[in-house]
């Protein structure tokens, strides 16, 4: 996903990126009241421990509302209720809690994610990201960026408000290396056995448990790299945007486009070093590496 280097003003870029952090602010504050009522699974998905709660499903049909009326025109791809295309080639893409097994055990990495992209966000390569949010209340933090605009970390315990940017210059074998692994077993037997290859030839690995704010961390130098096999578009619109405004690369492995196949995400010169060793390792397949 290449940094888009047009001004965004045909789509009003900052009415969108405070629409979005308007409405992510919001159903961050359902989550967290929810969660501290108590929470329990309410259906699962791909597998057995792919959950889905109540809150997932109530925090999207917020976000849902809230943008149908703000913004009529436009289509929305959300984790829980799907696609609906608009007319306006804008859609809102939305993971209404990010991080759900945390969510769910009272760990506090968890996100409500809203991004708009303008082109076919279902398709790899056909997308670029407008704005995104990724709020995360149980930690204080929200990440914020704008396509041309800049991306940031809000600390709301700090009381700050960092601009990110700049690499650190970390070559691959001193890196902080974040990843995540799928739902179903097949695909976790290959990530663990590619995560065991790559483990002697970097720093440390971090498994924090939602995409979004692995994404949000390679953007803001909290680790060095993340690369992640599964992701799905909500998983990765908005804090895509954080990384690629905050002067990084988001891609998939040899050049394709990031997504469900493979996302790596951090600074170019890491990102290019990582994904080589990937490539060798077949990162993009579910047969194990021997
Ligand atoms: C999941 C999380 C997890 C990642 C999975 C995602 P969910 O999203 O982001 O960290 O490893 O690939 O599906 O299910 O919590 O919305």
């Amino acid at each position: 996903m290449n940094r888009p280097t047009e001004p965004a003003t045909p789509f009003g870029t900052p009415d969108l990126l405070a629409l979005a952090e308007t409405v992510a602010r919001e159903a961050g504050a359902l989550v967290a009241e929810g969660r501290r009522a108590g929470v329990g699974v309410s259906t699962t998905k791909t597998s057995p421990v792919d959950v889905v709660t109540a809150l997932d499903m109530a925090s999207e049909e917020l976000i849902r509302a809230r943008l149908a009326t703000a913004r009529p025109q436009d289509g929305i791809l959300g984790e829980e209720y799907g696609h609906e295309a608009g007319a306006s080639g804008l859609t809102w893409v939305v993971d209404p809690i990010d991080g759900t097994v945390n969510f769910l055990y009272g760990l506090p990495a968890y996100a409500v994610s809203v991004a708009v992209v303008e082109g076919d966000p279902t398709v790899p390569g056909r997308w670029t990201p407008v704005a995104g949010v990724v709020h995360a209340p149980a930690l204080g933090r929200t990440y914020l960026a704008g396509r041309g605009l800049g991306a940031w970390c809000l600390d709301e315990r700090a009381g700050t408000r960092e601009r990110l940017g700049g690499d650190r210059g970390v070559p691959l074998s001193s890196a902080l290396v974040a990843t995540g692994f799928g739902y179903r077993a097949e695909r976790r037997a290959a990530q663990g056995a590619v995560v065991a290859a790559l483990l002697p030839r970097i720093r440390d690995i971090r498994r924090a448990g939602a995409a979004s704010l692995d994404l949000c961390a390679a953007g803001a130098g909290e680790v060095d790299v993340y690369y992640e096999r599964g992701l799905n578009p909500w998983d990765l619109a908005a804090g895509a945007l954080v990384v690629l405004e905050a002067g990084g690369v988001v891609t998939g492995l040899a050049g394709k486009p990031a997504g469900e196949a493979m996302t790596l995400a951090g600074p170019g010169p890491l990102v290019a070093e990582l994904d080589e060793i990937l490539v060798s390792l077949g990162a993009d397949s579910d047969t194990r590496v021997s």
